[in-house]
């Protein structure tokens, strides 16, 4: 097989936020501006793209957006007093705390903190519960939520498929699972990570490969199944000396070989990426509809 198609995320990501430009308007008519807070404490080079990009794309979009940059210094106890501001601050519907924090900042603490009805991360105990709950009043995370909408753009059956999740993060491993076999998706769901053992061949009986495990291009082309619908959450900096910054990004899947394998496959950049933030717009006009009903 070699008319693979590409999952362009910029575009999906695009009709997303076509959508929430316009929700944001009616809710704007009624007076309330969704508004988010990104908290990003220290230096971390990849943390302040994404977090420009954040803040960016909620002024563009017409929200309400506060950037707090804290010093790589913070300590435990000034992080939740900013947290616990945000808390308090009715022009606040969404919290987000960029990850990851200095090694000294107990993160854990931090996102229980949050409130958990303006944690538009999904992070939060009680949101992560009511993921595997199936209650449609939590939030789900950015990442996995835009890569189920990917799939669906792709028009992707994943009724009875056999979807195998490499990597069992909180952030995308886990909630992506949970999403794949929940009722009205329902795969049959493997997660796989570092101490699975022969991935390759677990990775092969997929219809469906969700590689989350931050590796560049581990995913090798006899991984995959031919027919295979492939989408690639890693997003990993590889030196290049010929590249401009001195490093290129790529996926954590090897896309050259194993993209004429597939059905369908996410390219890095400009697949899974865009995604995450329009889907974190989406859940931030979640958050102010349910915290001003
Ligand atoms: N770092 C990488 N992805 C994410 C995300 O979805 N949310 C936060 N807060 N930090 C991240």
């Amino acid at each position: 097989m070699s008319d693979f198609k590409i999952i362009d995320g910029k575009a999906v990501a695009a009709s997303v936020l076509d959508e929430v430009r316009a929700e944001t308007a009616e809710l704007k008519a009624r007076g309330v501006t969704p508004g988010l807070a990104v908290v990003l404490v220290g230096e971390d080079p990849a943390s302040k793209v994404y977090v420009g990009a954040k803040d960016r794309t909620c002024r563009d979009l017409g929200l309400y957006s506060r950037k707090i940059t804290l010093p790589t210094e913070t300590t435990q106890e000034e992080l939740l007093a900013v947290v616990r501001e945000l808390n308090a601050d009715p022009l606040i519907h969404g919290i987000l705390v960029q990850s990851p924090p200095p090694k000294h900042i107990n993160e854990e603490e931090i996102i229980r903190a949050i409130d958990p009805r303006k944690d538009v991360d999904g992070f939060h105990p009680q949101n992560v519960a009511k993921l595997a709950l199936e209650d449609p009043s939590g939030f789900v995370p950015c990442t996995p939520a835009g890569s189920m909408r990917l799939l669906a753009s792709a028009g992707v059956q994943t009724s009875g498929a056999e979807a195998v999740v490499i990597g069992r993060s909180m952030i995308v491993g886990k909630p992506m699972a949970l999403l794949l076999m929940a009722k009205g998706s329902d795969a049959t769901v493997t997660v796989a990570h570092s101490r699975s053992k022969d991935l390759p061949a677990i990775c092969r009986r997929a219809d469906i490969v969700i590689a989350a495990v931050g590796r560049p291009e581990m995913v090798k082309a006899d991984w995959v199944k031919p027919g295979a619908v492939v989408i690639d959450v890693g997003i990993n900096r590889v030196e290049d000396a010929t590249a401009k910054n001195g490093y290129r990004l790529t996926g954590d899947v090897a896309y050259d070989e194993v993209a004429p394998k597939c059905a369908a496959i996410t390219p890095v950049p400009g697949g899974v990426g865009p995604m995450t933030i329009a889907m974190l717009m989406k859940n931030t006009l979640q958050a102010a509809r349910q915290l001003t009903a």
